[in-house]
């Protein structure tokens, strides 16, 4: 499938349903080329968000532990996560792929096994466990999951080796996201995005209006292909940054303590530029604070932070860049 063959009917159902944000009822996968139209599409964009979290896991030297040789592509969809994070981590050596939709888990079986010839690929059971070995995707599942399910899913998840959890980048899903890691912390050493190991501070009391999120970039050559461009106007969509929120989390071992706190703060949400000044906020050691960098007394800092529009700001180095507070 290629953008030639785009087909309005189908990607504007999707989109709807995305849209609504809710959880599904019933699978609506209705053919193969639902999850055809949907991978080169919606499913790619998803996977320009897995290559930025990928990105920074491989900045900050983070590889599966050792033991991990099997992911467990949790509703997969197309299966877009899942090949992803087999093709950052070579040491993984199995992929279940896992949805409540038939269609879903055939077409992502045969996308992987087509990609990764090497690699054994194959339906998870319908009730996946966690599983030491296992290193869990999960992506775009959280819109979709009624507090039952939810439950459930967390249930699995609590004995897994590995977790890496990509969603979008909203309000709601980013809270979301950071209660998840609440209910998690006490077994699992918070690889990304914390530089912490505590309680979340925007769940802090006076912080309800801030959520942790970031953005990622398309490939550059995404802004000249007319098909890209077509696309995101007919679908109303900005390519221009793609907010995301996540999680990556490793099962600490039993009685072993935290992971230590890093020496640098993360950047959340938009950075804002005006002619002397930058400010964002920061998530680090000390919790999260608002910073101001003034171009007139710290020039360097301002040129790093500026040297991408207030949408655009990717890799890891800027995301560690000092609180260069006034
Ligand atoms: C928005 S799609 C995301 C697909 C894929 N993970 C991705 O990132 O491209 C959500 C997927 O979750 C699946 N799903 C929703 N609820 C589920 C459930 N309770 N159990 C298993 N799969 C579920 C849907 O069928 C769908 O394939």
């Amino acid at each position: 499938m290629n953008f030639d063959a785009l087909n309005w009917d189908i990607l504007d159902r999707l989109r709807a349903t995305f849209l609504e944000g809710k959880p599904a009822r019933r699978a609506y996968w209705t053919s193969e080329e639902d999850l055809a139209q949907y991978d080169v599409t919606f499913g790619e964009r998803i996977g320009w968000k897995w290559d930025a979290v990928l990105h920074e896991l491989q900045q900050l030297g983070w590889t599966p532990p050792s033991g991990v040789e099997r992911v467990i592509d949790w509703g997969c969809g197309s299966g877009v996560a899942g090949r992803r994070v087999l093709a950052a981590c070579s040491s993984l050596r199995v992929l279940e792929v896992h949805d409540h939709s038939r269609l879903a888990v055939s077409y992502a079986v045969r996308m992987a096994q087509g990609a990764f010839p090497g690699v054994a690929v194959r339906p998870a059971s319908p009730a996946p466990e966690g599983g030491k070995d296992a290193l869990w995707v999960l992506s775009h599942v959280c819109n979709e999951l009624d507090s039952r399910a939810e439950a459930r899913l967390l249930a699995a998840l609590s004995s897994a080796g590995a977790i890496l959890w990509v969603e979008p980048g909203t309000h709601e899903v980013g809270r979301r996201m950071q209660s998840i890691r609440e209910g998690l912390r006490a077994h699992f050493d918070v690889i990304a995005p914390c530089p912490h190991q505590r309680e979340c501070p925007l769940l802090l009391e006076g912080r309800g209006r801030d959520w942790c999120h970031h953005f990622a970039r398309p490939p550059a050559h995404v802004f000249t292909d007319g098909n890209w461009v077509r696309f995101a106007r007919r679908a109303g969509i900005d390519l221009r940054g793609l907010p995301y929120s996540y999680l990556v989390l490793q099962a600490r071992p039993g009685g072993a303590r935290p992971a230590p706190v890093q020496p640098w703060s993360r950047i959340l949400g938009r950075i804002r530029l005006s002619k002397s000044a930058a400010q964002y906020q920061a998530c680090g050691p000390h919790g999260v604070e608002d910073v101001q960098v003034r171009k007139q007394s710290n020039p360097e800092a301002f040129a790093r932070l500026s040297r991408n529009d207030s949408v655009g700001r990717e890799g890891i180095a800027k995301q560690m860049l000092e609180q260069a507070e006034e």
